[in-house]
């Protein structure tokens, strides 16, 4: 089943998969380690970002991590930046890359160490000018759970509590085993809206540019779905991204800005 559109099953080592996603001091190692690999990835999420231009001179950040893959420049355009990861390894690595930035700009950033998604309807109540950036964390939310229900179901959640709110996510949709014999080129992805039928459907539906998207993410056999299909509203632009995130697994990121 080669370089097919994916499909609602896991097939990968999901727990290695989390393990190396999930932050700690392995997450900052390969993320230091990849930054050449990932150096396209994060070229076009910093363009992506750049034409996020948010009415709220705030940010919550959630699941800021060190910021390896965040554009210091994007970051540049808030009074405040309230970033919030559960790793304790995180701040000072994102203080470390972003902090000569943040102080050229006066942007005030806190950091702090929080379960940001179990806390996110007391975030969004005390900051409630704020844009909300989820920054590659709600693929991860299957990851958490013992069930897909319990993880989708919390993702539905999510995405009512911030319905008339101004946010914007950027989270992996699939990924899947890279086949090695591709070029290792980095191809440009579509931006596509989300379509009112997608969104409703139980099961990812694909167009015909996703599914030709799909085929050039040169993923070999099954792609594991991280569950994210019905998180932007119908009408959300969505551009998708590829991250190569080691040199055998490939992850299909989409990344997209909801206004109210
Ligand atoms: C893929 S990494 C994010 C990478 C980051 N955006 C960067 O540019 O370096 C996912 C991060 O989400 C964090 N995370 C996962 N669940 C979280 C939660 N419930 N609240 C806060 N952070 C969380 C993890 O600790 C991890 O650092």
């Amino acid at each position: 089943m080669a370089h097919t559109a994916p499909t609602h099953e896991a097939n990968v080592a999901e727990t290695s998969l989390a393990a190396g996603m999930s932050g700690g001091w392995l997450w900052h190692m390969r993320a230091w380690r990849a930054q050449n690999r990932w150096a396209a990835t994060t070229q076009q999420i910093a363009r992506w970002l750049a034409g996020v231009t948010p009415g709220s001179t705030e940010l919550l950040l959630i699941g800021a991590s060190g910021g390896w893959m965040m554009s210091s420049a994007w970051l540049q355009r808030f009074r405040c930046v309230r970033a919030f990861d559960l790793d304790r390894w995180a701040a000072p690595v994102f203080r470390h890359r972003h902090d000569a930035a943040l102080q050229q700009s006066r942007t005030v950033l806190s950091y702090q160490q929080l379960d940001a998604v179990q806390h996110l309807p007391q975030l969004l109540h005390s900051y409630p000018q704020a844009f909300v950036l989820f920054d590659n964390v709600l693929g991860q939310m299957r990851f958490v759970h013992r069930s897909l229900d319990a993880a989708q179901t919390q993702l539905h959640s999510i995405s009512r509590m911030l319905r008339g709110r101004e946010w914007a996510s950027v989270h992996d949709a699939y990924s899947g085993q890279k086949d090695v014999a591709l070029p290792g080129q980095l191809p440009i992805g579509p931006l596509l809206t989300v379509s009112p039928r997608a969104r409703a459907a139980a099961e990812p539906q694909f167009s015909v540019a996703e599914r030709r998207w799909c085929a050039q993410l040169g993923v070999r056999g099954a792609w594991l779905d991280h569950l994210t299909a019905g998180i932007f509203p119908a009408g959300t632009p969505v551009q998708h991204i590829a991250w190569p995130f080691s040199s055998a697994y490939q992850h299909w990121l989409q990344a997209g800005w909801v206004r109210p």
